[in-house]
């Protein structure tokens, strides 16, 4: 259900919690995360600007995915609706809500942090659930303990989560997106300090990737050649590298080997790295059966380099 949202929701990887008081705030507000990495928000009805703001951003940034949260009554779903929310999200499961959306085909991801909850939203046919409050209720080690009853359901962790501990959440295999207020704290928003917000998304989205230098390729005229500059390599350390993490090859191609990055989410970290100047080699990609990118690796030569992005 909804695949597409989810799929966009997915390669964002974060949701920015949006509590607003002041709905004239809220353009400036979607620029700041726009120009931050992150064109998405779940705008909360938690204050009465809730509604106003959401139209407003959507009128302002049609390209920006904007959801409603705190969505706890059918009300608050049909203003949300008629103001131009995309999504919606609820703290916790409430049947009202969530057949109000379902009959009216609106994407709901509804609060769950029991299992009994997650049945529910099955029995629905909901299979991507928001996990709130997460680390109140369990954080990651819970989000694990579900992975086995429930291998089809997704998770949007809310509730707790910082730029210190999104990425581990985010490594979970069942989750699809993270979500947080930390960048968008009410202060910032208060001052409109635009610049400070796209600061600490820029920040969020870059952690969030789990990028790590985890494999070199050392491709030289000839394999000795290579094995020497892997020897100097070794010498200093270089990221600390084990053994198995580096490849050394005769090679006739004009790189002199590749740097090999690790990420959690390729899919997610190649849109990332195609948005700040690389391109796809689009001969390089490997998918799994799902067709998920597994793997892929860049045009651009980085000092004689490659650059080689992969899931662990
Ligand atoms: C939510 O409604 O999802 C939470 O209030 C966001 O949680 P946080 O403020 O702890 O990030």
């Amino acid at each position: 259900m909804h695949t597409a949202l989810f799929e966009k929701i997915e390669k964002i990887g974060l949701v920015p919690v949006v509590k607003i008081d002041d709905a004239s705030k809220a353009e400036g507000l979607a620029k700041a995360l726009i120009d931050g990495g992150l064109p998405c928000a779940e705008v909360t009805f938690r204050t009465d600007a809730a509604a106003e703001a959401i139209g407003r951003i959507t009128k302002a940034y049609p390209e920006m995915l904007v959801g409603a949260g705190t969505v706890i009554n059918v009300e608050f779903a049909k203003q949300a609706v008629a103001a131009g929310a995309t999504f919606i999200v609820s703290p916790g499961f409430n049947p009202e809500v969530v057949d109000w959306c379902i009959a009216n085909n609106v994407p709901i991801v509804p609060g769950v942090c029991t299992p009994s909850d997650i049945e529910a939203g099955l029995a629905r046919g909901l299979t991507t659930l928001k996990f709130f409050p997460a680390e109140a209720s369990g954080g990651v080690n819970m989000l694990r303990n579900f992975a086995g009853p429930f291998p089809n359901v997704t998770f949007m962790p809310t509730g707790g989560i910082n730029v210190k501990n999104a990425t581990e959440y985010a490594a979970q295999r069942n989750v699809l997106a993270v979500g947080g207020s930390w960048m968008v704290n009410a202060a910032l928003i208060e001052a409109e300090d635009w610049a400070a917000i796209s600061a600490l998304c820029r920040d969020a989205v870059a952690t969030l990737q789990g990028l790590k230098l985890a494999r070199i390729g050392i491709g030289t005229a000839t394999e000795e050649e290579a094995k020497r500059v892997a020897t100097l390599l070794a010498a200093v350390g270089i990221a600390n590298l084990v053994d198995e993490q580096v490849e050394v090859y005769a090679s006739d191609e004009n790189t002199k080997g590749y740097l090999g990055f690790s990420c959690i989410n390729a899919e997610r970290s190649a849109a990332y790295l195609v948005d700040r100047g690389f391109t796809i080699e689009e001969s390089s990609v490997q998918r799994n059966a799902a067709g998920k990118l597994l793997s892929c690796s860049f045009a651009e030569d980085l000092g004689g380099f490659a650059l080689r992005l992969f899931t662990e």
